[in-house]
């Protein structure tokens, strides 16, 4: 039964406007009929037991060759993931980096287990809702994103030292030279990064920190300079030597309190030395005969996944002309989004009905209130358009010769998180605190809000959509998971419809994209995502459309492309691995090679 989920839990308007919209749905559509036998699934074949190699995806070339040098010195995926994380975190500063945070998706080959380490940064006794308002009761956005009431406490130092000492087979020091060797000499700076210091530099300027490191003789780095972080070298240098003292405890830790305090901030030692790396069991579940395997709260990804994925379970997709697939595949959507608005938080922290919400029986009752062809309205109050960042995070995907797996999204949330780098660091701090529903009902940066159960509180973590997921059928193996903020969940979604329908992994990197999140009521769409008789025949079934060149949007705007799909696959018939890095990110590679199982 589906409608008991929207009873009185959260006492708000919108809220109580659900059943009654459900209702008048299903009145609306009881002869909707497109439930159709589930799809034949795949018979079982005769399948490798190990990879005839490793293949890594990651956003940047020089990652995935810090990743593969870890695996050529005798090291697993999960040492090569140490190497590709923390060197996306000196190469990528613009996405993640040790001042943030992320999920990492592990599979280990050997026990046939599945865990995701929840390295997600936790609010500090100092957040206090009350922290986050203006004078006249508002959001501060200036506080929300920038500076150091925007930054959680760190979790990714912490995860490396979990990878390495749980999982690795080598010291975690030899797993973080790469990373350490290229913050002493240094990378050219590429397009997007130069780029994404000029939107940021405002704020970034503001802290000597953060000056001393991206200012040579007052002026900005520029694309092609020699970007050395010396600091962050000896940060790493510190955490590879002591672990998890190395940065949460005596030095670091005393440099990152005192850079947070000058710049207005408040964090205790307690609250530093007191992080801890959470092992969640991840969510599994089946769609088309593909065991799906995804991250569970405090991502809101991977109950998200199901919703969708069950909705859409029975209908034969492929069959639809392309404006009905859209249309239903945004229904899903829509449905999921508004679930995620209302239900999830920090399972630490909040009850919440994941059990029901995972259920066949509530897909079955939420796929019968969507209408063939009749866009369901969301309930518009929040008009506010998604806004268009798009260069932040990062996730990489590894799969080993003995069939280990790592897929990782990692974070300082919004292009540069905070801006501050507390001085003497080189550790850029994140402005995780946006995910947070600082102010009930009011939208972040990313246009999604929340109320209780996503409310912030000392040592709670901030809700996230990153996805990191594995897909395993009888013959095929994925790692997969991108960047993109709110889009991540209905990137991973589209990406998982492309590997059903047979699609590479370089197809699914490339795919188009569309989105919708239940508010604003609007699918936005990437350039050329579909056509403008597309888009006409969505808003004839009453969607509004934003699709960039489309002269009739409306004036919503959207970016016109988002995410970072780094994806690989394993065939287990065919004998090969393959990978597909997203042709939107020119600097990431996604690499195979050839090597014995160890
Ligand atoms: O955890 C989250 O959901 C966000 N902090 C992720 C931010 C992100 O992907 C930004 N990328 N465009």
């Amino acid at each position: 039964m589906t409608l008991h989920l929207f009873s009185s839990r959260i006492n708000h308007r919108r809220f109580l406007v659900v059943p009654a919209l459900l209702a008048l749905l299903l009145s609306l559509a009881p002869e909707f009929a497109l439930a159709l036998a589930p799809p034949a699934r795949t018979e079982a074949a005769t399948v490798a037991a190990t990879p005839p190699g490793a293949v890594i995806s990651s956003g940047h070339r020089l990652a995935t060759e810090a990743g593969l040098q870890i695996l050529a010195e005798g090291g697993n995926a999960f040492d090569a993931a140490v190497a590709v994380s923390s060197t996306l975190s000196v190469v990528e500063p613009i996405s993640s980096g040790l001042g943030g945070g992320g999920f990492f998706l592990l599979h280990d080959a050997r026990t046939g287990k599945d865990v995701m380490l929840d390295a997600r940064e936790y609010a500090p006794e100092s957040a206090t809702p009350a922290a986050f308002l203006d004078k006249n009761g508002e959001l501060d956005r200036d506080r929300s994103v920038n500076g150091p009431w925007s930054a959680g406490i760190p979790g990714l130092p912490a995860a490396l030292v979990e990878l390495a000492g749980k999982h690795g087979r080598l010291p975690l020091a030899q797993s973080l030279a790469p990373s350490i060797r290229i913050a002493r000499d240094g990378f050219p700076v590429y397009a997007r990064m130069a780029k994404g210091y000029q939107s940021r530099r405002e704020v970034m300027e503001r802290y000597p920190g953060t000056r001393a490191v991206y200012l040579r003789n007052g002026k900005p780095i520029a694309e092609g300079d020699i970007f050395r972080q010396p600091e962050l070298a000896h940060t790493l240098e510190l955490l590879a030597s002591k672990g998890f003292d190395g940065f949460y405890r005596g030095e670091t830790a005393r440099k990152l309190l005192k850079g947070v305090k000058q710049a207005g901030g408040r964090w205790t030692a307690e609250e530093l030395a007191g992080y801890r790396v959470k092992q969640r069991t991840p969510l599994s579940f089946d769609y088309h005969g593909w065991k799906i395997t995804t991250a569970p709260p405090p991502s809101s990804g991977g109950i998200a996944l199901v919703e969708m994925l069950q909705i859409l379970e029975p209908w034969k997709l492929e069959e639809l002309d392309e404006a009905h697939r859209i249309h239903l595949v945004v229904e899903a959507m829509r449905r999921a989004y508004r679930d995620r608005t209302f239900f999830l938080g920090d399972p630490d922290f909040v009850d919440m009905p994941l059990a029901v919400l995972a259920s066949r029986d509530y897909a079955q009752g939420l796929r019968a209130t969507i209408h063939p062809d009749k866009a369901t309205p969301s309930d518009l109050l929040s008009g506010k358009p998604t806004p268009l960042e798009d260069d932040e995070t990062t996730h990489f995907s590894i799969i080993d010769a003995q069939g280990n797996r790592v897929g990782a999204t990692q974070t300082v949330n919004l292009l540069y998180g905070s801006g501050l780098i507390p001085a003497g660091t080189g550790v850029l701090l994140n402005n995780e605190m946006d995910d947070f529903a600082l102010k009930p009902g009011t939208p972040n940066a990313f246009g999604v809000m929340g109320y209780e159960a996503n409310a912030p509180k000392a040592g709670k973590r901030m809700l996230s959509s990153m996805t990191p997921t594995f897909m395993e059928s009888p013959d095929r193996v994925v790692v997969l998971g991108t960047p993109g903020g709110s889009r991540i969940i209905t990137m991973v979604l589209l990406g998982i419809l492309g590997y059903d329908a047979g699609l590479s992994p370089q197809q699914v990197s490339a795919l188009p994209r569309y989105h919708h999140q239940w508010l604003p009521d609007v699918i936005s769409a990437e350039s050329g995502a579909f056509s403008t008789q597309v888009a006409d025949a969505l808003k004839a079934m009453g969607h509004e459309v934003d699709l960039p060149g489309d002269t009739a949007a409306g004036g919503r705007g959207s970016s016109h492309v988002w995410g970072s799909l780094q994806t690989v696959m394993w065939d287990r018939k065919a004998g090969t691995l393959s990978g597909g890095s997203d042709p939107r990110n020119p600097v990431a590679e996604a690499r195979v090679v050839e090597q014995a199982s160890p």
